[in-house]
């Protein structure tokens, strides 16, 4: 039996690490759980991140997942230790990859990270970056305005443009060379951050790194799977009109999305 990936977030944005996951395995078979019902997890407590994010991963294996990935970096932040000790699968998330890149990637030692208030003020990569590297910086921004902008569409436009600015301003003046976007929207508006940032600004992908990393682990151990990747299943705690054009925002037309019945 085909060895399935189980993807979570606290809704719709972890769609941008399962279209990495596709792209790199498009046989690989995958269930997907959002969590709409509660979202956003951006400006909760640890302790409740902590409870909804053991309840999605074991949703998640209970649907067959044999492996785990944590979408959502407000929930990586505040559950991976926990879900680690908790489930009996592996557990793959977005902060551990992300960290790697960006220390391989910085010349002058200076990163900045975006994020969610949850993400930002658990501190992680404050915690994990100089683990790995000496006399590193890091320093991170909450920009909790990006989520709402990318779910109403609003990529590109004068208002988005000047809000990421504004949100970027102060990392510019710390003159970072490395920036993590450590939260799932934000890959959709790479271009204007990167924009934004500045040409010098180097930028780390969370939903590409953390594919890539799933796909090492699949492939070392012989698991990848050569199928149709027709079987996909997408699961949300609700299900509204609005979710669906959400949506397409992230992944084009064709997913078909299931109420999740929770035993
Ligand atoms: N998925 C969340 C994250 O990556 C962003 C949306 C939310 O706040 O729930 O942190």
């Amino acid at each position: 039996m085909d060895f399935k990936v189980g993807v979570f977030d606290s809704g719709i944005g972890g769609l941008s690490v399962v279209r990495e996951i596709k792209r790199l395995m498009p046989g690989q078979p995958l269930i997907y759980f959002g969590d709409t019902a509660r979202t956003p997890y951006g400006p909760k407590s640890l302790e409740i991140l902590r409870r909804y994010a053991l309840q999605d991963a074991k949703f998640l294996i209970q649907q067959g997942a044999s492996l785990v990935v944590i979408a959502c970096h407000s929930a990586a932040s505040a559950a991976t230790g926990l879900l680690e000790s908790e489930l009996a699968v592996p557990v793959f998330e977005v902060v551990t990859p992300s960290v790697a890149q960006a220390i391989t990637l910085t010349r002058n030692f200076r990163i900045g990270v975006i994020g969610t208030r949850a993400t930002i003020s658990s501190r992680i990569y404050d915690r994990l970056i100089p683990e790995r590297l000496k006399n590193v910086r890091v320093f991170g921004r909450a920009c909790p305005l990006l989520v709402p902008l990318v779910e109403e569409g609003w990529i590109n436009n004068r208002e988005t443009r000047m809000i990421v600015k504004r949100y970027l301003r102060p990392l510019r003046e710390k003159q970072i060379d490395t920036l993590v976007l450590g939260c799932t929207h934000y890959p959709l508006l790479k271009r204007v951050i990167m924009e934004k940032a500045g040409k010098r600004v180097k930028i780390v992908d969370p939903s590409e790194e953390v594919a890539r990393a799933v796909h090492g682990f699949l492939k070392g151990k012989g698991l990848l799977a050569e199928g149709s990747g027709d079987n996909d299943r997408f699961f949300v705690s609700d299900l509204t009109s609005n979710t669906q054009t959400i949506v397409e925002r992230f992944m084009g037309k064709g997913i078909k999305l299931e109420k999740a019945v929770f035993s």
